[in-house]
């Protein structure tokens, strides 16, 4: 699930020179169509009280719900029309750069391809399940939209200085495996969370986790595990509060970081705003599920 990785160092062939390929929805099997049908239905059990208004509110404006796998000829027109964002495939993972100049250009991109039917609950590599499902509805939101353009342009720019490790967990804690408060209670807009029907209760409900308030610079020394439920989520209050702290320039935070350790992932600092001091005990008992 990391977008931090990649294999090939071209375009490999048939994709053009920023690495995307076409969709070629109409060849989606029918199997592929009810996979996708399957996972939806799946999370729409799980996910209303515990997504975010924000990510509910994309679901049901972008109507990925039609009927299989959404054709991006259909969807992006309507993402375009909100946020000025498109979603293109990609035949896998990407170098950094291309990753980065895609997002600072408003474009997000996906995998093309669905998990096999036996994979509903795991896989390693981002789908198009997990991507434009997962990832896609906060995309219609201005500061979320408008977040993900930044950094974009911040990958850019920490590729440079070195600080890509720290920038890549500032993803995986927000993007990826954000919570949010809200006037209700906490609720999930992480794209790897809102994608797993497991994580779902698990970030929210478990008792194992630590869930504790965002900070920047904490977040960003903040190891992660990229093969089991995190040990940790950070909590971030709106939206606008996570668009202001990464907004400011980053010069001085990286600064600051170089003279930092790292922080494992079951941590908990005595700075930190503790929301739930996790008992670790999914973890201790060997964790996957
Ligand atoms: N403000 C960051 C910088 O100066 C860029 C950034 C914005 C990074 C938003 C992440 C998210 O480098
Ligand atoms: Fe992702």
């Amino acid at each position: 699930m990391s977008d931090f990785e990649h294999v090939f160092d071209a375009p490999p062939p048939g994709a053009a020179a920023d690495w995307t390929i076409s969709q070629n929805w109409r060849a989606y099997t029918e199997v592929e169509h009810d996979t996708w049908d399957t996972l939806y239905e799946r999370q729409m059990k799980i996910l209303p009280g515990r997504a975010s208004d924000a990510f509910m509110n994309g679901l049901k404006a972008l109507d990925l719900n039609t009927g299989g796998i959404p054709d991006f000829a259909v969807l992006n027109p309507k993402l375009k029309a909100l946020t000025g964002w498109t979603v293109e495939c990609v035949p896998g993972l990407v170098p950094d750069d291309v990753f980065f100049d895609h997002l600072a250009n408003r474009r997000f991109v996906s995998g093309q391809f669905i998990r096999k039917p036996d994979q509903l609950d795991y896989l390693q590599e981002p789908d198009i399940f997990h991507d434009v499902f997962g990832h896609v509805p906060m995309l219609t939101d201005p500061d979320f939209a408008d977040y993900m353009q930044a950094y974009g342009k911040g990958g850019q720019r920490a590729a440079s200085l070195g600080m890509l490790p720290q920038l890549a967990r500032l993803y995986w804690y927000t993007v990826e495996f954000g919570l949010m408060e809200s006037a209700k209670g906490l609720r999930i807009y992480g794209a790897g969370i809102v994608s797993s029907a497991t994580e779902s209760v698990f970030a929210l409900e478990d008792a194992s986790p630590n869930r504790i308030g965002f900070e920047l610079e904490r977040v960003m020394r903040t190891l992660y595990r990229i093969d089991d439920f995190q040990q940790v989520y950070f909590v971030i209050p709106s939206i606008e509060a996570l668009k202001d702290v990464t907004l400011k320039d980053f010069g001085p935070v990286y600064d600051a970081l170089k003279g930092q350790p790292d922080i494992a992932v079951d941590v908990v600092l005595p700075d930190d705003r503790v929301i739930t001091r996790g008992t670790q005990s999914y973890a201790a008992r060997g964790g996957r599920f």
